[in-house]
């Protein structure tokens, strides 16, 4: 093992409690858990460990942690003691083997979210539970074309996704490009969400928050409240960016700086685009080229409506969604660098358009009421006992999750055209495991260039089609809501490639 980083002695107590002030400018906590500003730590990032001979092999221990967050100590989950937890470099054909040991006190798993490896055995199965105590051993192959690109890890024990997502247990991995990128340095940014109460332990969530999707308070860079980086003018940044929050939705502005999305979910665009904002749903990621330019730059998450349960529900969950969150502080100055070479172009994406579909399919994503008594659809406060509570369902065709059910099976080696509709008053972010989708139709948006992405955003009464080549990887997986609080509740449904 590695020494301790900074992050794992704090995690284990080594620094002092009652810390109540951090940073030049302070960060002052009051009583009622709301913060002032912050005098912006410099971004700490997770641990690296990087793959030797095509193998990368690592421990992971999902337990709880006292970690530092916003200048206090906070009792969160954590993989290793880190949040993030150690981030996982490899390259297209490694392996990847991860002994996970469950330190929980509830069932859990592994998934590493957006990588295309196989969903059978003790690969990216998302059926496997491991037990609180046990141990179990992971290993996934990487086929040699994968895709480079920023993904994740993150435990999906179905009914505590959102809880052990949002309690902090996700990390990174890197795939490595098959050209290296000309630019100065690059960053990982892990942004997650979490609400602390008085004492620093986790807030409770509400009935009301799990069925709008929970939203933390505080809106974290690698578990830390608003860091700064630095960089001189004329460097190129390249940062890769993973929503880790369990609902939130993130629209990232940098005003100020030249920024071209690099990457979105997997491999690169083939000429970067320059933006001024990009919104990535909850387990999307995205790449940005930054050209630093002189000046102090916030990067910002700006109010996003992700619609609401008939408009007067939305109630206390989302707390700043009329006003920017400030995220981090880039600082520009010294002696200007020589620009970096120029970026290359990238291989052209592939596209299914140019395919043949063998089969289509509507899959509905849904919300509706029943009485948690007997399942009687039922209004609020009816009659049935003290218990008398209404549910939302979160159903997909009509149907509530249930893993020994095959959903949809499909032939690999073809292509399939899915219509992916949205019949509720909030947006759902779908997200496929192992195959990720093209989008084909997503109202006016222009798909003139292939767009790919593992998690695609279905619009309040809205619909999306998607292009799905099942290349290869027989075996059965899931597809859900990645608002994880809808996924537990339902939201998900199975996939087996034959
Ligand atoms: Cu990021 Cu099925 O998950
Ligand atoms: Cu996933
Ligand atoms: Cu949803």
């Amino acid at each position: 093992m590695s020494s301790l980083t900074r992050r794992q002695l704090l995690a284990l107590g080594a620094a002092g409690a009652g810390a109540t002030v951090v940073g030049g400018a302070g960060l002052w906590w009051t009583t009622t858990g709301g913060t002032g500003d912050t005098g912006g730590a410099d971004l700490i990032e997770p641990e690296v460990l990087v793959s030797r001979d095509g193998v990368l092999e690592l421990d992971l221990i999902a337990a709880a942690a006292r970690i530092e967050v916003a200048g206090r100590e906070a009792s969160v989950q954590a993989f290793n003691g880190s949040l993030p937890g150690p981030t996982l470099h490899v390259a297209p054909g490694d392996t990847i083997r991860v002994a996970m040991h469950n330190q929980l006190r509830v069932s859990t798993n592994l998934h590493v979210h957006g990588l295309h490896v196989s969903p059978e055995g003790n690969s990216d199965n998302p059926f496997v539970s491991i037990d609180p105590g046990e141990s179990f051993d992971y290993e996934f192959a990487l086929p040699a074309d994968h895709p480079p690109g920023t993904y994740w890890y993150h435990p999906h024990r179905h009914g505590h996704v959102a809880e052990q997502v949002g309690a902090g247990l996700y990390g990174a991995i890197i795939v490595e490009d098959h050209e290296p990128v000309p630019m100065t340095r690059e960053r990982l940014m892990v942004m997650s969400d979490l609400t602390l109460d008085a004492s620093g332990n986790l807030a409770g969530v509400n009935q009301m928050q799990q069925m709008m999707g929970r939203e933390g308070e505080l809106v974290l860079v690698n578990g830390q409240l608003r860091p700064q980086v630095t960089a001189a003018p004329g460097e190129r940044e390249r940062w890769r960016i993973v929503n880790a929050c369990p609902s939130r939705y993130l629209r990232l502005q940098l005003a100020g700086q030249q920024v071209r999305l690099f990457s979105r979910d997997l491999g690169r665009l083939p000429t970067p685009e320059e933006v001024t904002e990009v919104d990535i749903a909850p387990g999307n990621r995205i790449e940005l080229l930054v050209e630093a330019t002189e000046g102090s730059s916030a990067l910002v998450a700006a109010p996003v409506d992700r619609g609401g349960m008939g408009g007067t529900m939305r109630g206390d969950n989302e707390p700043g969604n009329d006003e920017p969150i400030r995220l981090l502080t880039l600082e520009v100055s010294g002696n200007p660098a020589p620009r970096p070479a120029l970026v290359s172009q990238g291989p052209a994406l592939r596209d299914l358009r140019d395919e043949p579909a063998v089969a289509t399919r509507t899959v509905d994503f849904a919300m509706g009421m029943t009485g948690a008594m007997g399942g009687d659809r039922t209004m609020m406060g009816g009659e049935g006992g003290d218990e008398a509570t209404t549910m939302m369902t979160f159903t997909i065709n009509g149907q509530e999750f249930d893993p020994d059910r095959t959903d949809i099976s499909v032939a690999t080696a073809t292509v399939e055209q899915w219509t992916l509709t949205n019949s509720s008053p909030m947006d759902h972010p779908i997200h496929l495991h192992v195959w990720p989708m093209q989008i084909v139709e997503d109202g006016d948006r222009d798909l003139s260039e292939p767009r790919w992405q593992d998690v695609v955003n279905v619009p309040a009464f809205g619909e999306v089609q998607v292009l799905i080549a099942f290349d290869d990887f027989p075996g059965r997986t899931v597809y859900h809501c990645h608002i994880l609080d809808h996924e537990d509740q339902g939201m998900m449904g199975t996939v087996e490639a034959r």
